[in-house]
C-alpha cells in the first residue's frame, strides 16, 4: 500500500482526479467503480473539469456504483444514484449505456446481486475503485465483520452507518439495509484508491494504518491490497505516528 499525504483537501482531490484520468488514458474501456459521500465530491468535480479541459475520451468507459441504500428511490437526493448523476455522470456527459447502478427498489435482492456480479465479471473485474472510509471503517457497505470473500451482497446497516448516513438526506428516511460491491471485488480491483479528509477521519486513518488488519475494520485491508493507494489530507493524517508534517 502506498500512503500519500496532501496539505489539504483540494490537493488530495486534484491528485485523485488525475489518477482516475490516468487510468482512463491507459485503458479507455476501463470499468470504474465510484463511491458516494462527502469525501469524493471535490475529486469528481475536478475529474469532470479535467476531462473537459483535456478532451479525454470517456465514451468507452463503464461505470458502476459502489453501493446503495435499499428502499431509497433514485430521485431522492440522498441516494447514491442521485449523487453519482449529479456530481459525475451529468457533468461528464456520460451516456446511460455506460452506467450500471444498483436498483434500490428491487423486489428481488438476490437477482440484483447476481446482475451486478455478472457485470463486474464480464468486464474482467474492476479496473479502478474509488472508495471513502466510514467512521466504523467500512468500505462501501462492507460493514465490520463482512467476510473477505463476499461478492456483491445485501447487508443490514451498522448503527454507526445509519446514524452518520442521516447527513445525506434532507428529509427523514428509514435506512436499514444496503447493497454493496463486496470485499472480494474490492481486494481484486486492479487499483484501489481510498480517500479521506478532515480531522474527524484522523482516528479512522490511524486505525486503518496502525491497527490490526482484520475484517473487523475493513479499511485496514487496504494494507493487504496488491495495488492500494491511500490519499489523505494532513488533518486526516494528524494522528499517525508514522507521519510528521514538517
Ligand atoms: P463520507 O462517507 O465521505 O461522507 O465521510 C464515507 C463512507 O461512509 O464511506
Amino acid at each position: 500500500m502506498e500512503l500519500k499525504v496532501f496539505d489539504n483537501y483540494g490537493g488530495l482531490s486534484v491528485a485523485a482526479a488525475e489518477m482516475i484520468m490516468d487510468c482512463i488514458k491507459d485503458k479507455p474501456d476501463a470499468l470504474l467503480c465510484f463511491a458516494t459521500g462527502d469525501t469524493p465530491k471535490l475529486t469528481y468535480q475536478e475529474l469532470a473539469a479535467g476531462i473537459k479541459r483535456e478532451g479525454t475520451d470517456i465514451s468507452k468507459c463503464f461505470f458502476i456504483g459502489l453501493d446503495e441504500w435499499l428502499g431509497i428511490p433514485p430521485h431522492n437526493n440522498g441516494s447514491c444514484h442521485y449523487f453519482l448523476h449529479h456530481y459525475l455522470f451529468s457533468p461528464m456527459g456520460i451516456s446511460p449505456r455506460q452506467v450500471h447502478l444498483f436498483d434500490a427498489m428491487t423486489t428481488n435482492e438476490e437477482d440484483e446481486c447476481k446482475r451486478m456480479n455478472s457485470i463486474i465479471s464480464k468486464r474482467g473485474g474492476i479496473d479502478l475503485m474509488v472508495v471513502g472510509i466510514g467512521m466504523n471503517g467500512h468500505i462501501g457497505f462492507n460493514e465490520p465483520g463482512t467476510a473477505i470473500d463476499a461478492a456483491v451482497h445485501v447487508t443490514p446497516l451498522d448503527e454507526m452507518t445509519k446514524n452518520v448516513g442521516k447527513k445525506y438526506f434532507t428529509e427523514e428516511v428509514t435506512i436499514n439495509k444496503g447493497i454493496t460491491v463486496g470485499l472480494k471485488q474490492v481486494m481484486q480491483a486492479k487499483t484501489l484508491l481510498m480517500i479521506a479528509n478532515g480531522k474527524k477521519k484522523a482516528p479512522v486513518i490511524k486505525k486503518a494504518i496502525e491497527g490490526e488488519i482484520s475484517t473487523d475494520f475493513p479499511a485496514a485491508l487496504i494494507r493487504k491490497h496488491h495495488n492500494g493507494i491511500l490519499m489523505v489530507d494532513s488533518e486526516a493524517a494528524s494522528e499517525l505516528k508514522t507521519y510528521f508534517n514538517d
